[in-house]
């Protein structure tokens, strides 16, 4: 087990500073899912992502000595410029999970300034991207404070760490192109406790996959993916889709490896399925699939098949289409969207991404 718990991480309170650090991080989408933990934040099978590139968090964290007035230190949050009481509350309870790894954060005031590049009503999921970028703000001011962590795959170690325990699928936002998150025997070095690069490891059509993602419907989704995880704790599939991930994950790290686009879509759309067929057979059960995301699969695999374009889909746990695709049938694709699926998106929105190089510092 990794302990990153360093009580000695306290500042000299002569010389606490006054600064700030600004960190850029990307969104991700899964090819096999993570859906399902135990314990502290450890996933009940292993993950992989595809890192992204326009959707991302920037989020800027002013600190200075706390006011010795306050009981505790104080935090104020802003998304794009309006102060968020929710958003604040939810990074307390952070702070607080983090205290024996940060023991610094208690000496500090915070004022925190976060934007997302996609609207925040989009229905696209942002936890991965905020809380990836709070992680790598947190580890550079480690590092500033203490000489730590000058070591970069050090350094993005610990960030994917301390992004897990915020949330699971932020640990991967951490890494260039393709991240791994979670123990697998298709890789002895991978762990629960945080994701490793996998940029490495993958054939280079996959570093320029595209990923345009159709807005079914913008809001807020009914039921959370923190719900949705415990459902799977009485779930009766459980035990079955816990192997099959693990199946499917051996399968995928060779297509990977190899270049194997076609077998990739396959694995990846029966994932996406497999998460939406979890959430219908939970107790209570729910569906957050909409009719028009049926409509679009339905659209995907008929243009597939007449076109012979190797243009796949997956689902976040949401409505929303991802549709993924080599850098080569852009332009074929981007028509078919337009002329064929935006009618199904809510005001026609859709977004452009790809497969990015990963978290920037500003
Ligand atoms: O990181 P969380 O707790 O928001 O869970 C994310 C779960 C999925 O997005 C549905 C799958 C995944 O692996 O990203």
């Amino acid at each position: 087990m990794t302990d990153y718990n360093n009580p000695k991480h306290i500042l000299d309170s002569s010389s606490i500073k006054e600064g700030s650090v600004k960190w850029r991080s990307p969104s991700n989408i899964a090819l096999i899912k993570y859906w399902g933990k135990h314990g502290n934040q450890l996933p009940n099978n292993a993950s992989i992502s595809f890192t992204l590139t326009n959707a991302y968090t920037e989020t800027l964290i002013s600190y200075k000595t706390r006011n010795t007035s306050t009981a505790s230190g104080q935090i104020n949050f802003f998304l794009d410029g309006k102060s968020r009481e929710d958003f604040r509350d939810k990074i307390v309870k952070n702070f607080q999970k983090l205290d024996a790894i940060f023991p610094f954060l208690k000496q500090l005031d915070f004022t925190i300034h976060s934007h997302n590049s996609f609207p925040h009503s989009a229905g696209i999921a942002s936890s991965a991207s905020s809380m990836s970028a709070l992680a790598l703000c947190l580890c550079s001011m480690e590092s500033y404070f203490f000489g730590t962590l000058q070591n970069i795959e050090d350094f993005r170690r610990k960030a994917s760490y301390v992004a897990r325990l915020m949330s699971g699928s932020a640990s991967r936002s951490i890494f260039s192109k393709m991240a791994l998150w979670g123990k697998t025997s298709a890789d002895q070095d991978s762990s629960n406790e945080y994701a490793i690069p996998y940029e490495d490891k993958i054939h280079d059509v996959f570093k320029h996959f595209h990923d345009d993602i159709l807005i079914v419907r913008k809001g807020e989704k009914s039921v959370s993916s923190r719900a949705g995880h415990q459902l799977m704790e009485d779930n009766i599939y459980a035990p079955v889709r816990y192997r099959d991930a693990e199946k499917k994950m051996v399968q995928l790290i060779s297509a990977l490896q190899k270049g194997d686009v076609t077998l990739v879509g396959k694995i990846t759309e029966s994932e996406a399925l497999t998460l939406h067929a979890l959430m219908m057979t939970s107790t209570p059960s729910y569906i957050l699939m909409e009719p028009n995301t049926l409509i679009l699969i339905q659209k995907v695999q008929n243009f597939r098949k007449e076109t012979k374009t190797p243009l796949y889909f997956t689902l976040d746990a949401g409505p929303n289409l991802h549709l993924l695709y080599p850098d080569q049938y852009k332009e074929s694709v981007k028509d078919f969207i337009k002329s064929e699926l935006v009618q199904y998106c809510e005001d026609a929105f859709w977004i452009e991404d790809e497969v990015g190089d990963g978290p920037v510092q500003l």
